[in-house]
């Protein structure tokens, strides 16, 4: 396989329709706009209509990703996809966008570090693009958190969103593309931010239903002290891996849980607003698929244009964090059709050649 390096070549995002106002929340939960907005900076949040979930967002994101990449879904090598409100325990959703979009020939699987899904993802892509054992991956951050959501809890209902964001990763030399993925983990603790029960600890029962412990449950305080310090920390380490200064850096695009943690973020890198995309009034935290999200929404209003340079931040349940630099690209690869007939009838030839090849005597 060629080898190269991870460019984007496509990117796209999809947002239900549905819109659910902090005035909407407050008719159903004891809360405030005024509480949410000023704590958290979220002015509403999309929820998924029946009938849509993970996978199915995931799967209109990764279209428009790859329309974008003009790339066919049967040339598609791999589809990865963060998550951690998957369709079911198992099969993997990216199973399922890979059959809905038809990409015969990918391998695909689920990458779980709940909101540093979509940046682990974006590691592993770039790993195995690298190494030349995928051309090319659907890179997918999905999440259908409303569904997971107590809304008799106003510490997290209030905060989250769903919604879906897809890049399409090739192998190029084109541009420098990823030069660095920094992932990091403190399974201890684990309990300020999860979901108890459903899955082999706590099998689901009804009991355990009846308590709510199949719902996201958060000690928010503890998270946002972890947050702070560890997202500037990745940062600081996937700048010095991709040796890339801070000033290089045209825009930070960070997990979207809390306008004040991305604040308190810039600050500490000190690293100006302006050059921080900021979506989270709009969308909530949507978990894996805020960066992803971020990421489409910003190409697509001119804010990240071919020849940047990113810094992508995450932190999130595990607890997990890490970071990426890449040069954004965003656009097909110029030559890759052409490439790939060439290829084709290399290979066609060869195969007469074998054919008509005479055994040795
Ligand atoms: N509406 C009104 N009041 C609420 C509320 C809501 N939706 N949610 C919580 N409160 C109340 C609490 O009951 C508590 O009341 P008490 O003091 O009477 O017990 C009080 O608000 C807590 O306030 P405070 O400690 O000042 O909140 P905060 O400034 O820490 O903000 C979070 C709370 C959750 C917004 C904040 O801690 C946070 O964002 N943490 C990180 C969460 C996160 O990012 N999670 C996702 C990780 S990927």
């Amino acid at each position: 396989m060629p080898r190269g390096n991870a460019v984007v070549t496509g990117y796209g995002f999809y947002a239900p329709s549905r819109v659910v106002t902090n005035h909407d929340l407050e008719k159903m939960v004891d809360t405030s706009d005024e509480w949410i907005t000023s704590r958290t900076g979220i002015k509403e949040r999309r929820f998924a209509a029946q009938g849509e979930n993970t996978s199915t967002m995931a799967t209109r994101a990764a279209k428009i990703a790859l329309e974008r990449a003009r790339l066919r879904p049967q040339d598609v090598d791999l589809i990865i996809v963060g998550t951690c409100s998957p369709d079911y325990l198992f099969p993997a959703t990216a199973c399922l966008v890979q059959d809905a979009l038809g990409a015969e020939h990918a391998g695909a699987f689920d990458v779980e570090a709940a909101c540093t899904s979509f940046v682990s993802a974006i590691a592993v892509a770039n790993g195995m693009i690298l190494a030349g054992s995928a051309r090319n991956a659907v890179v997918i951050g999905a999440e259908c958190l409303s569904r997971l959501l107590d809304f008799k809890d106003r510490n997290t209902c209030v905060l989250f969103g769903d919604g879906a964001g897809a890049v399409v990763l090739e192998a190029s030399n084109a541009s420098v593309g990823v030069e660095s993925a920094v992932l990091h983990a403190d399974g201890s603790k684990g309990e300020l931010l999860y979901v108890k029960a459903g899955g082999s600890r706590v099998p689901a029962t009804n009991e355990t239903v009846a308590q709510g412990q199949h719902f996201i449950r958060m000690q928010g305080g503890e998270v946002f002290k972890l947050a702070v310090k560890s997202m500037a920390d990745a940062a600081e380490e996937a700048l010095a891996e991709a040796g890339v200064g801070l000033d290089e850096i045209d825009l930070m695009v960070p997990h979207q849980a809390n306008v004040r943690i991305i604040d308190a973020v810039a600050k500490r890198l000190h690293f100006p607003m302006e050059k921080v995309i900021v979506n989270i009034q709009r969308y909530g935290n949507t978990s894996a698929a805020s960066i992803p999200i971020a990421l489409a929404e910003a190409a697509e209003t001119g804010k990240l244009k071919k020849g940047d340079r990113v810094l992508l931040v995450a932190f999130g349940g595990g607890f997990t964090w890490g970071a990426a630099v890449m040069e954004w690209w965003g656009v097909p690869i110029p030559d890759r059709r052409e490439k790939t007939i060439v290829e084709r009838a290399a290979r066609t030839v060869d195969d007469l050649l074998d054919r008509v090849r005479l055994p040795s005597p």
